[in-house]
């Protein structure tokens, strides 16, 4: 998820770029870039570190084109390669004709640089999006245009590619092609500006054409020709954008969190992405050495608050498809407990930041015993990334509030298709079984965004109903127990109220003495082998009064009927149900923490990312 723009018109485009790059840094910022066509040569200036890194550097260089009016700039969010200044995007073909930005992921770019080099290319990054100047480069050097070649580029690869280049030979206009990568253009009176996303447009105008897939913009001052994928004129219409954000990276939203909660069917979706191709799962990061997992002997999973959640899912995904005993543990609990691990022991470190200190503590310790460890990480080249054997990334993008949401169910997806991973190759399931469980899992992003609003809308109406009370616990059995546990935390992090998470059959055994009127019972309900037995243990909390709110499905009326609330939500297999019963929760406590008058994206006391012990 990086951020893209290019300018061409009457300005100084070294000075736009920058700024708008900073309106874009929220889309990522571990290296940034530009580049802009001077007298008969394009010029790169890039770095790691943040856009305030690039402004400096742009500032002190060497670039000799200050005054150039046509260039592209960058600031990324790594998917593939470590974010070094090498990585940092505009890339550039073998004879420096072209530079390119990209956005998105490109699936297929092992077997393309293989091709490419094979062909005599000299790749310098280790980034898919390298590739795409290169194969631009044979396009116009068999005499196509550049909008044509990046046309045919885009047939070539597999994936997601919002790209925005600049031709030496051609310093009149910028190119830009898309597909399931945003990408906008802002259309001014002798100026035009291609960006990610709407705040580094609107400075400089208010007219914008919003591309769709699979169009190519030739994009000069003042204009814009569209073509399609099949070549033929597209006549586009410039929308006025007549809205003024406060804060623009929230992207109209009022704040992080619920943005980030809408932006799950993106992470999922962009989590799984190139990882089930042709009928096989190929997590490359982590294979290594099938060997190795063929013979594991246990699994230890260490995590800490959401992360930790994430993880318990994982346990029920691993042992049920994977038959492979898996324990999991809190990364503080874990190394002073003496566990029990040697050679054939893997341990899997869940973390958003990768930097959470007990986590990357733990992940030292089942080194140091002799164990291998995979980290399941959302940023790229965390320290927990560098420290872990393998890294299995999620593909989530910044999470800004404090409370994980889009990374939670990025990393549920991604110990998912860990779990499938290792069933492959153990051969516990049959690869039709693989391929079954893989597709669903490919539906759930639609099914997430086809759902949103309405849970909105439930979630609205349940905090109006019980936002005053001042108990909650929330309950679920198998893989629902992970679901009530990260709900009361979503519920207790960001509404200071008193929410605990338990497992439903756990609740005779004490806590069942806290239930009274004015307790509120979330229970998660969807379908399963132990539906039945959570629709029991909801009726044990209506019996002494507690008022019920269920996460059942659509159309499942007995369960629906007992609750004084309901949220429902479409019925998928057990064990991805999690990926689905976890967002009506976010939104129940995002609901509430606004009824209460909170700062949702910034809850007391808490940091994002604890490097403490
Ligand atoms: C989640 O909402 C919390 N902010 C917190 O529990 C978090 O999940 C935990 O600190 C672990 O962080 P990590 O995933 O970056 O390691
Ligand atoms: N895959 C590209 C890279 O790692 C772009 C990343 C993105 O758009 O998130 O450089």
């Amino acid at each position: 998820m990086c951020g893209i723009v290019g300018y061409v018109g009457s300005e100084a485009a070294l000075g736009v770029l920058v700024d708008g790059l900073h309106r874009l840094e929220y889309r990522g910022y571990d290296s940034a870039g530009v580049a802009v066509v001077g007298d008969g040569a394009i010029e790169i200036e890039k770095c790691a570190g943040k856009v305030g890194d690039l402004a400096s550097r742009v500032d002190d260089s060497g670039i000799a084109a200050r005054a150039a009016t046509l260039g592209i700039g960058h600031t990324r969010w790594a998917t593939h390669g470590a974010p070094t200044g090498i990585n940092a995007h505009p890339h550039s073909d073998c004879t420096g004709r072209i530079a390119i930005v990209h956005n998105g992921i490109i699936e297929n770019h092992r077997s393309l640089a293989a091709a490419l080099r094979e062909r005599g290319h000299d790749l310098k990054s280790a980034t898919d999006s390298e590739l795409l100047a290169h194969l631009l480069e044979e396009g116009l050097s068999e005499g196509r245009s550049l909008s044509e070649a990046a046309l045919e580029v885009l047939g070539e690869v597999e994936g997601s590619v919002a790209m925005v280049t600049i031709d030496r030979d051609d310093p009149g206009r910028l190119v830009a092609v898309r597909r399931d990568s945003p990408l906008l253009v802002g259309i001014g009176s002798d100026s035009a500006v291609v960006a990610s996303d709407i705040p580094a447009i609107l400075e400089h105008t208010r007219r914008v054409v919003v591309m769709s897939d699979g169009q190519v913009a030739e994009v000069g001052p003042g204009e814009i020709t569209v073509f399609a994928s099949d070549g033929a004129k597209v006549a586009v219409e410039p929308k006025e954008i007549n809205w003024d954000l406060q804060s623009p990276e929230k992207a109209g939203y009022p704040d992080f969190m619920l943005k980030e909660i809408h932006e799950q069917p993106s992470a999922i979706r962009d989590t799984i992405r190139g990882r089930f191709e042709d009928g096989k799962l190929r997590l490359d990061e982590v294979h290594g050495d099938e060997g190795f997992l063929r013979n594991i002997n246990k699994i230890v999973v260490v995590a800490c608050g959401t992360s930790f959640h994430a993880g318990m899912v994982a346990k029920y995904a691993i042992e049920h498809w994977a038959r492979i005993p898996v324990e999991i543990d809190l990364a503080s609990e874990f190394r002073y407990r003496d566990p029990v691990l040697d050679d054939k022991a893997l341990v899997v470190a869940v973390s958003q930041s990768g930097e959470t200190a007990d986590t990357v503590a733990a992940c030292r310790y089942a080194k140091s015993l002799g164990a291998r460890v995979v980290a399941v990480c959302n940023v790229v080249d965390s320290s927990m990334a560098r420290e872990a054997d393998a890294v299995l990334y999620t593909r989530a993008g910044p999470e800004v509030g404090v409370a994980a949401t889009k990374t939670f169910t990025a990393q549920m997806a991604a110990m998912e298709l860990l779990a499938l991973y290792l069933a492959q190759v153990r051969e516990s399931l049959s690869s039709h079984e693989i391929g079954e469980i893989a597709t669903e899992l490919g539906r759930i992003p639609g099914l997430v965004d086809a759902n949103l609003e309405s849970w909105s809308e439930q979630a609205k109406r349940a905090s109006q109903s019980v936002g005053r009370s001042k108990d909650f616990f929330f309950l679920g059995r198998g893989v629902g127990y992970p679901v009530a546990m990260e709900g009361a935390l979503k519920l207790k992090e960001i509404s200071y109220l008193h929410a605990e998470g338990y497992a439903a059959g756990e609740m005779k055994h004490g806590p069942i003495a806290l239930v009274e009127p004015g307790v509120v019972v979330v229970v998660i309900a969807t379908s399963g082998h132990v539906k039945a037995k959570v629709l029991s243990n909801m009726q044990e909390m209506k019996a002494r009064g507690a008022t019920v709110l269920v996460i059942a499905n659509d159309g499942d009326d007995a369960a629906i009927e007992e609750a004084d609330f309901a949220f429902t939500v479409p019925e998928v297999s057990e064990m991805l149900s999690p990926l689905i019963d976890v967002v009506p929760c976010q939104l129940f406590a995002y609901e509430i923490a606004l009824s209460r008058g909170l700062d949702v994206d910034k809850p007391r006391n808490l940091a994002k990312t604890v490097t403490v012990e």
